[in-house]
């Protein structure tokens, strides 16, 4: 059997594919219990740290929904607010927290911080997206696919178009290889994921577990046949306005629109996006992309967002779900 405790989930490259699975059906069975009126509080009397040194809306939430589920308590951090990262250091804080908490939810930059809190705090700490890696949205979206589609992992195929070169277009490239899925990343060449961190190690996995790992140009080629389009905004939070002003033209042949839907030649082909997406300009910075460029929707069309085929409310719930295994597995560790 699986045991996880006192692991931490800090990216995908950590963990097998057994246990990748192993917390994707946990996930499945607590959200069974949980719409059954049977979950099992299982972390009752643990105290949960979480610090989001970027913006949040499901990710905080799922931690902080799924701890209280579980009996746990949740204490949220802030840099502006505490010393994290101004007057003391990560490992200085990593020690601390160490000696209070359970476990640490990370949201931030640089990839090395959740690594070094991982490293110095002696407890478990989970990646809720860096720079690099977005791990829990990768059990989120493996999930919501194999729940609707019936099929295992490595039964599915996804075509993730746009900006790859991003804690997302890294993780969706590390899991496919690691599940052996059908994975294809389709963008400008220069927004590919790097060669060395994501692409070599992605495609020694591949050849271990028999996925399919494609990256191109060509969007009628990358998306032909694929079971789900996935996109994600073309540039990460926070990052200034020039940089998505520069991308804005490079990546509109990328947006997933209803032809791009046609293009997979797949009537059943489904939506997913890891969510904010600009799709709408229904937002301050939607109001000044508008202004700007004229544009209102970039990675994905409304009409694709709102269909039918679109799971991305059910990606969004599955969040909480598979936060909540993460946690579970890691502190609790396997039922009795
Ligand atoms: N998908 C995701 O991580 O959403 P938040 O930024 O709202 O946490
Ligand atoms: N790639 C996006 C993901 C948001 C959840 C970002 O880094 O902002």
């Amino acid at each position: 059997s699986i045991d996880l405790r006192g692991r931490s989930f800090l990216k995908e490259l950590d963990y097998t594919r057994e246990e990748l699975l192993h917390l994707v059906s946990l996930a499945a069975e607590l959200k069974k219990a949980r719409r059954a009126g049977t979950e099992v509080p299982r972390l009752t009397g643990r105290n949960i740290a979480l610090i989001f040194e970027r913006a949040s809306t499901r990710t905080r939430c799922s931690f902080e929904v799924a701890a209280h589920h579980q009996g746990a308590h949740v204490t949220y951090l802030e840099p502006a607010t505490t010393h994290i990262g101004s007057k003391e250091s990560i490992r200085d804080t990593a020690r601390v927290l160490g000696r209070m908490f359970d476990g640490i939810g990370f949201r931030g930059n640089s990839h090395e911080t959740v690594e070094t809190l991982s490293r110095h705090s002696g407890i478990p700490v989970w990646n809720g997206l860096t720079r690099d890696w977005h791990p829990t949205q990768m059990l989120a979206d493996v999930l919501t696919m194999v729940e609707h589609f019936g099929k295992p992992a490595d039964a599915l195929s996804f075509a993730f178009l746009g900006a790859a070169d991003s804690n997302l277009g890294n993780s969706y490239a590390v899991i496919g290889a690691l599940l052996g899925m059908d994975v294809r990343i389709v963008g400008p060449r220069s927004l590919w994921p790097d060669e060395n961190a994501v692409v070599k190690p992605a495609t020694e996995l591949a050849r271990l577990s028999g996925a399919t790992l494609t990256l191109t140009e060509d969007v009628a080629a990358g998306v032909r046949g694929a079971d789900v389009l996935l996109t994600d905004v073309w540039a990460s939070m926070g990052d200034p306005w020039e940089l998505w002003a520069e991308r804005i033209d490079l990546l509109m042949p990328y947006q997933v629109n209803a032809a791009a839907m046609a293009a997979t030649g797949n009537p059943d082909v489904r939506f997913m996006h890891c969510l904010p997406a600009f799709h709408d300009g229904e937002t301050s910075f939607g109001e000044t992309v508008r202004a700007r460029t004229g544009h209102t929707e970039l990675e994905v069309t409304s009409e694709v967002f709102e269909s039918a085929a679109s799971l991305v409310f059910d990606q969004a719930e599955n969040r909480l779900h598979t936060i909540k295994a993460v946690m579970v597995a890691t502190l609790a560790g396997p039922a009795d």
